[in-house]
């Protein structure tokens, strides 16, 4: 808040101080403001309504007493509303000092936190030998604007590619290449196509079945030949994820693969440990964990399972190792995983075994970030005309082909991908999504850089703020969102809020540059007003950057 960073920027927490004693005074014990941006007033608190629902008397009476015993310094007016609002205007003179604070503040007046947590962020997680689908591309994204706002508050973020290179597959992928003479990198170099092609085989030649059995356990009990063809599978894959991430700009590197093999050793012991604290139970041959609170559809409880009835060990194993690795080895006190919806049910259980075996002590959290599914035009999973899933590689280069620039293909997929509340279904448009009109990337992109042209233009630079036209407070009460915007979507992983925060904060401006006149002015508003536009480019441009989007100078 305001008063950690000794600036007054954060207005809602400045009036909430201002209301919590006079609420406190009329409820007799303390009551939450909940100050809010309101369109009727600068600002709103709808607290009296539910005060005098509990104390038995009428709201706007309630609201009017609270507002005489408010300390209203900085205030210029307070009004009861409706039912019972207290609707509330700052002056100009605060407005204008908390501007001007923001102005000077390299940060925008976004304090770097005062209690910074270690994050692991849990993203993107493609399977190694396969395309990477659109449920990837939105992990991939979300993840990533989530790791770049949380690093940005001061966070030590710890950004992990749970990538899917080990399982039962692999030895039908091993064997695949063994028959192709393994050395043939460019056989494997379209991985959709050669997974496809083992997958026909395997499904057609018994044979072929066989071998890719054998090769499995040759995998797992580590013969060297079956581990350097399957090494070579998994760093093409690599090569090839991170291509995707460059050319979308994604903050993940190669130091950040932690693939489903780097567990395998630690399963063997994590079962044990399982088995002596009493947490499995055998199942059909297969040991399970029945955590409290599952049920099927049937009522029967839920197994988590830990070790197949074959002996090997499947995603839910790997996830529960990946727990205690970060929790123990890597310290980190929060775990964030960004995965798709379906998923919901497998990291409950994860989570409840894991704080049952003692992997997920209690300070420490671990939250599902879930995400709804890309829809086609049809309303069903985005697919090909074919019907196949789409390729990423395809699906970027098709962005790029249809927008003016680069930078604007990439930001309209990202944006259309961030825009909305991560829990809820989108459907993929391109027209939609790269429209310079509305709540898309390019608008925010064209806003930003319409902004910047001005100081092309302009003989001048920015000045020191004030405001008085409806227009300039506005803005300016827009411009003092940031920081509650960026706040709130890191803390609820929802980079929706900080999207939506930037959308209006573009449309403001323009309304503001529509009604205020800038290069034509007197001197001291010109520079005043410089000083509002240079200020919205610099938050359009960090807001952006969160986001992961760039943002040119010029289009
Ligand atoms: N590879 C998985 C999939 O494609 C996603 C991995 C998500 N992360 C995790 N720790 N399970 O569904």
């Amino acid at each position: 808040s305001y008063e950690k960073v000794g600036l007054i920027v954060n207005l809602e927490s400045l009036l909430h101080d201002r209301l919590a004693p006079a609420l406190a005074a009329v409820a007799g014990h303390p009551v939450d403001p909940v100050v809010r941006a309101s369109p009727h007033a600068d600002f709103q608190s709808g607290a009296p309504l539910a005060l005098a629902r509990e104390l038995g008397r009428a709201p706007r009476e309630i609201a009017a007493e609270v507002a005489g015993k408010a300390d209203l310094t900085g205030v210029a007016e307070i009004a009861v509303s409706g039912p019972g609002f207290l609707n509330l205007t700052v002056s100009d003179s605060l407005l204008t000092g908390a501007l001007r604070a923001v102005a000077a503040d390299d940060r925008l007046g976004v304090p770097v936190t005062a209690a910074p947590e270690r994050i692991v962020v849990d993203y993107s997680g493609p399977n190694a030998a396969k395309e990477m689908h659109v449920g990837h591309l939105r992990s991939t994204i979300i993840g990533d604007a989530l790791a770049r706002m949380l690093d940005w508050l001061g966070h030590d973020v710890i950004r992990m590619n749970h990538l899917g290179d080990w399982g039962t597959q692999f030895g039908m992928l091993v064997e695949h290449l063994v028959d192709l003479g393994g050395a043939a990198d460019h056989s494997i170099r379209d991985l959709t196509a050669f997974y496809q092609d083992a997958r026909v085989k395997f499904d057609a030649d018994e044979d072929f079945r066989t071998r890719a059995r054998l090769r499995v356990v040759a995998l797992q009990s580590g013969d060297p030949l079956s581990r350097q063809l399957w090494r070579r599978l998994v760093a093409q894959s690599e090569v090839y994820f991170l291509d995707v991430y460059a050319r979308l700009g994604i903050t993940l590197t190669a130091a950040d693969f932690a693939g489903e093999s780097r567990y395998q050793d630690d399963l063997p012991v994590l079962v044990d440990d399982l088995l002596a604290q009493g947490l499995l139970t055998e199942s059909d041959g297969a040991l399970c964990a029945f955590p409290a609170g599952f049920t099927g559809r049937d009522g029967e409880p839920l197994p988590l399972i830990v070790r197949k009835a074959d002996g090997g060990f499947g995603y839910a194993a790997t996830d529960l190792a990946a727990v205690r690795h970060r929790v123990a080895t890597l310290g980190a006190n929060r775990l964030l995983y960004v995965v798709g919806a379906p998923q919901r049910t497998h990291f409950a259980m994860v989570f409840a075994v894991a704080r049952a075996a003692g992997w997920l002590p209690d300070p420490v959290t671990a939250e599902h970030l879930g995400f709804g599914s890309v829809l086609g035009a049809d309303g069903k999973m985005l697919r090909t005309r074919a019907g196949d899933t789409i390729k990423l590689a395809e699906l970027i280069d098709e962005a790029v082909g249809r927008a003016t620039a680069p930078a604007i293909g990439i930001g309209a997929i990202k944006y259309a991908d961030l825009s909305g509340d991560r829990r809820g279904d989108y459907v993929f448009d391109w027209d939609r999504m790269l429209a310079s009109t509305g709540n898309t990337g390019p608008y925010l992109q064209y806003a930003y850089a319409r902004v910047r042209s001005l100081f092309r233009k302009a003989a001048h630079g920015p000045g020191p703020i004030s405001v008085t036209e409806p227009a300039e407070r506005a803005l300016a009460l827009a411009l003092l969102g940031f920081e509650p915007a960026v706040t709130a979507a890191a803390a609820l992983g929802e980079p929706h809020r900080l999207a939506v925060y930037l959308h209006d904060l573009a449309s403001v401006f323009s309304g503001f540059y529509e009604k205020c006149p800038v290069l034509r002015s007197a001197p001291e508003v010109r520079a005043s007003r410089l000083g509002l536009a240079d200020l919205t480019a610099r938050t359009l441009h960090t807001g952006l950057f969160l986001l992961g989007i760039e943002a040119p100078e010029q289009i």
